[in-house]
């Protein structure tokens, strides 16, 4: 796709979160509902428990019954990876990388509904199980792939490796936003499924052993996944590198959290009171944890990939690289001459100034307004260069920038002096 022009490129991102929020839980529930129902249909084969079998095809006949909607997510998927693309065009996500998406999403869309064609055939032990899990298997791997290539967008320093070295694709966060994805996927399918119960309990001539089982069991299911998510949350954040954090992303991210205890909260509820209608709140409340983790992860796109913050970067991969000659014992002799405080300088305006302006806001906070904190304690301030610890949720924690003791004093001798200190 072409470059986008500036001032499109706030429509471009704000199409690719209405792609992203269209089509995850529709995918969620496709593979969710699938899953759920295979298990559901071997277990009931097993155990001869006939009203598993009745819940498995149900469930089954819900996910699959539309073939247009698999071509959909097909189309979602790919116009995803184009709206990436065109987003974030220096990241350059690779013609690879669509197809490692798209191959196996497609053919897990296709075994699956193949998996629907031989279910009540002879064939269902033998060909059915094995081609259906295996279907569900490639759409969780397209998946893995597509998060795994969104967490890359955090991590601008590894991109001009990626070609030669394809493994960098994998990272922890990739993994985080995955299991994230699985975790949501499994809510909005339980809350589905709950929902159909309710419906089959209001037929006129219901099974009401039945429809209550349905109910159970959807209820149960995206309880366990919504109990399970905030430890799932906490390791995406715990993973995401440093430069991707904001204190936006901390507030939206407590908010899911209390969406997500609101969500429990519900179940519960549905669980020990079969006759609360509480199936449609409970969906909007997976909608919006949906819609919220969404949300964060362009948050933190957007803090990584803005200009100020790849410029910081830039600058500090070019100081680290000037500083290798400095250790050198020649400039260890030119640098005696000059007295600590132009050191300190020199270091500010090779390391620091990428970042720190005195009268204004960078990407870290103006000079002026904290440094006042500092006065009189220069090892106080040089114990936070040393080694930054996390003070105000409205900036991104500074990273360790990796100075040499002399160069640590230095620096803050000089700026403690330009306050008058
Ligand atoms: C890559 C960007 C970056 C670089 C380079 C950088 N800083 Fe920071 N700095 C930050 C950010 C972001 C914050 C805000 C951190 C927070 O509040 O958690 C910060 C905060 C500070 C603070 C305020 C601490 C407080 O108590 O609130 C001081 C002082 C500071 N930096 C000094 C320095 C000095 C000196 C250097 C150079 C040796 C430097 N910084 C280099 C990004 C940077």
């Amino acid at each position: 796709m072409a470059i986008v022009a500036p001032e499109n490129l706030l429509l471009v991102k704000f199409v690719l979160i209405l792609i992203f929020f269209i089509h995850l839980p529709f995918v969620g529930v496709m593979i969710g509902g699938s899953a759920v129902s295979m298990l559901f249909e071997i277990y009931g084969r097993l155990e001869r428990r006939p009203h598993y079998r009745r819940f498995a095809d149900q469930l089954l006949a819900r996910t699959t019954h539309n073939k247009g909607l698999a071509l959909l997510i097909a189309l979602a998927v790919a116009l995803n990876l184009l709206f990436l693309q065109a987003a974030y065009p220096p990241a350059g996500l690779s013609p690879r990388f669509a197809l490692a998406v798209l191959l196996p999403l497609t053919a897990g869309l296709a075994g699956i509904y193949l998996y629907r064609y031989l279910l009540p055939t002879r064939l269902a032990a033998p060909l059915a199980f094995p081609l259906g899990l295996a279907s569900v298997g490639a759409m969780l791997l397209a998946y893995f792939v597509l998060l795994c290539g969104a967490a890359l967008l955090l991590r601008p320093d590894e991109w001009p490796h990626l070609s030669g070295q394809p493994w960098l694709l994998l990272s922890w966060n990739g993994a985080a936003k995955f299991l994230q994805f699985f975790a949501l996927s499994l809510a909005v399918s339980g809350a589905g499924i709950l929902l159909h119960g309710a419906n089959l309990c209001r037929r006129p001539k219901v099974d009401a052993d039945f429809c209550r089982f349905v109910k159970r069991s959807g209820a149960t299911l995206a309880l366990a996944a919504v109990l399970a998510w905030p430890l799932i949350l906490l390791f995406d954040l715990y993973t995401l590198p440093v430069f991707a954090r904001s204190g936006y992303l901390y507030i939206l991210s407590a908010v899911a959290l209390v969406i997500g205890l609101a969500t429990a909260g519900l179940l519960l509820t549905s669980l020990e009171n079969p006759r609360a209608k509480l199936a449609a709140p409970v969906i909007v409340c997976c909608l919006t944890l949906f819609l919220g983790w969404i949300l964060s992860d362009h948050l933190a796109r957007e803090q990584t990939l803005n200009e100020q913050t790849i410029a910081a970067k830039e600058l500090m991969r070019s100081a680290f690289i000037a500083k290798q000659p400095a250790e050198t014992p020649a400039a260890a002799i030119e640098g005696d001459k000059t007295p600590a405080v132009d050191q300190g300088k020199t270091v500010f305006e090779r390391v620091c100034s990428a970042c720190h302006h005195f009268d204004r806001r960078v990407v870290g906070p103006a000079l002026q307004e904290v440094l006042p904190g500092y006065a009189g304690n220069l090892e106080g301030l040089k114990a936070f260069i040393r080694d930054p610890q996390k003070r105000n949720p409205d900036y991104p924690p500074m990273p360790k920038l990796g100075l040499a003791e002399e160069e640590i004093d230095a620096v803050a001798r000089y700026l403690l002096r330009t306050i008058g200190d």
